[in-house]
């Protein structure tokens, strides 16, 4: 079984595909992390996030980087999402991806287009939403608790650039997939969304 988790940053869309693993009993990938780590590569190879070839070049990152905790900061979602425009960058992280998902017994995959590129054909598709305020409020305590100092102006601002980006770019840009069930958290705290998460799976699972 394949369950889909996508939707826009902070969203809640993370910690709602990682409880969807657990509940399951299934191996979770975050994608997001592979974008940020090309951002990151690009960053330390000194090239330009925005030109396609060092952008390339950037996807050739050691596996130790995934544990970098330094991919968690609002800078290194910046480089991810201006990589991420690439279809370059999006075909060098294809097989990775599709292998992940389509593994026997199946996945939890969360990100902007597992639904409608990477596994279309997921039993399961969630598309997360949230409001800016709300998003950026979560995003905000988040940064606090690791001791970054950002402020929640900046981080909304940052929150619209990216949504921008991830929305309008040409590549598998952000969108409910074909039978995505939208789940809005704005209103919700991690433990109801989770459940409300749990809800609509066991739902999809039933019907499909
Ligand atoms: O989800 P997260 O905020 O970690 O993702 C960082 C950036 O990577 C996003 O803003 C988006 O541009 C990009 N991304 C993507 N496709 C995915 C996952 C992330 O384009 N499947």
């Amino acid at each position: 079984m394949i369950i889909a988790v996508d939707g826009p940053t902070a969203s809640g869309k993370g910690t709602i595909a990682k409880a969807l693993a657990a509940h399951f009993g299934l191996p979770h990938l975050d994608t997001g992390l592979l974008y940020r780590a090309v951002g990151r590569q690009c960053a330390l190879n000194g090239g330009d996030p925005d030109d396609p070839a060092d952008a390339l070049a950037a996807c050739d990152f050691p596996d130790r980087l995934i544990a970098d905790p330094e991919l968690r900061s609002e800078e290194t979602g910046g480089l991810a999402s201006r990589v991420s425009v690439h279809p370059g960058v999006r075909q060098a992280l294809y097989e990775f991806q599709r292998a992940f998902a389509t593994q026997s017994g199946g996945a939890v995959l969360d990100g902007r287009d597992i639904g409608t590129v990477i596994a279309p054909e997921a039993e399961v598709k969630l598309f997360v939403v949230a409001s800016v305020s709300a998003r950026a409020a979560r995003r905000f305590r988040e940064m606090q608790a690791q001791g970054r100092g950002v402020s929640l102006a900046a981080i909304a601002a940052d929150l619209e650039a990216r949504d921008l980006r991830d929305w309008t770019r040409a590549e598998a840009p952000l969108v409910a997939a074909p039978g995505a069930v939208l789940l809005d958290t704005s209103e919700l705290g991690p433990d109801a969304a989770i459940a409300a998460a749990i809800a609509i799976a066991v739902r999809s699972i039933a019907r499909f």
